[in-house]
């Protein structure tokens, strides 16, 4: 498989994403028979707006294939900060890599970089659009911890603003999955998110709250409330802490229910889980890693 840019978890088929874990599983089982595969090629970060995980991952990533990874470094500190466009960015990057990873508050701007360049564009986060990287070790890990066929999955707390939701569902259309999706009435999966899923007949139902559905799940999975996001501060205090899971709501969950996040939390899970067997989320960051490099491996 080759990819030219990847941009939305929507464009992904099944084969696609099974070629991606079957290539992660295959690096996780053995690291360094794939330590030169990258040998001499250069990934460009470039990231407008914070970033740990990804932008670290996808570091490692390159890294651990042999290759090397030029960063541009904050807004604060590049001559975005000048009042350079994206377009002429992006543009002058293309010379230095040879693929770009972008992060970017604006929804949209992955594909408008891709319009601008000829390397490969990596999405890894466009404003609330989408964030199809995450997506695929947010299989990975669903499929390590429950399969990924014949499964109910929620998906919970900022269904709007979440651009890894929008991945997730778009993806889980290939899957013989069953969503569910509970969230406040005002950060409901947005409407062109959710004729995306009708029209690809998704199993799909909404829900306000967590019991109705916990003990009917396979997979929780939590969201943070994408604070910068709100237009309104209040309306992000309005919502802010409803919606909390902690290890004793877990008690009426199954036994074998993973809890993922695709982090950073704050405090939508009670550290209590963290201890317990339902906790999925730091060994699913870890999985960023052989994801990431199966990607590159498949692109480069
Ligand atoms: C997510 C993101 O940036 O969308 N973080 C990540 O990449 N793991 C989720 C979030 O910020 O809430």
């Amino acid at each position: 498989m080759r990819h030219d840019h990847v941009i939305s978890a929507k464009g992904l088929s099944r084969g696609d994403i099974e070629a991606v874990l079957d290539r992660a599983a295959e690096i996780d089982a053995d690291p360094g028979a794939f330590g030169d595969r990258l040998a001499g090629r250069l990934l460009g970060l470039c990231f407008f707006e914070p970033s740990t995980r990804t932008k670290m991952s996808f570091d490692t990533a390159a890294k651990r294939l042999g290759g090397d990874t030029i960063d541009m470094g904050s807004v604060e500190s590049s001559s975005v900060k000048k009042g350079e466009s994206l377009a002429d960015t992006v543009r002058v990057i293309e010379g230095y890599a040879d693929a770009l990873v972008l992060r970017h508050p604006s929804e949209g701007a992955a594909k408008l970089a891709s319009e601008f360049v000829d390397v490969p564009v990596i999405n890894a986060g466009d404003g609330a659009g989408q964030h199809p990287t995450q997506t695929l070790l947010d299989l990975y890990t669903m499929r390590e911890s429950s399969g990924l066929d014949d499964i109910t999955v929620g998906i919970m707390g900022d269904l709007k603003y979440g651009r890894t939701v929008h991945s997730l569902a778009a993806a889980l259309t290939n899957f013989d999955v069953q969503q569910h999706f509970i969230s406040p009435e005002s950060l409901r999966l947005p409407t062109n998110v959710r004729y995306d899923l009708h029209e690809a007949g998704a199993n799909v139902r909404e829900h306000r709250d967590l019991v109705d559905v916990l003990p009917a799940l396979d997979v929780l999975y939590v969201t943070r409330i994408q604070r910068e996001r709100f237009p309104d501060e209040n309306e992000y205090r309005k919502v802010a802490g409803e919606y909390r899971i902690d290890a004793e709501m877990l008690e009426a969950a199954k036994d074998d229910l993973t809890v993922m996040h695709p982090l950073p939390r704050v405090d939508e899970i009670a550290p209590d889980v963290d201890d317990t067997d339902y906790a999925h989320y730091f060994e699913q960051a870890h999985n960023g890693v052989p994801v990431r490099m199966a990607l590159l491996d498949s692109m480069l």
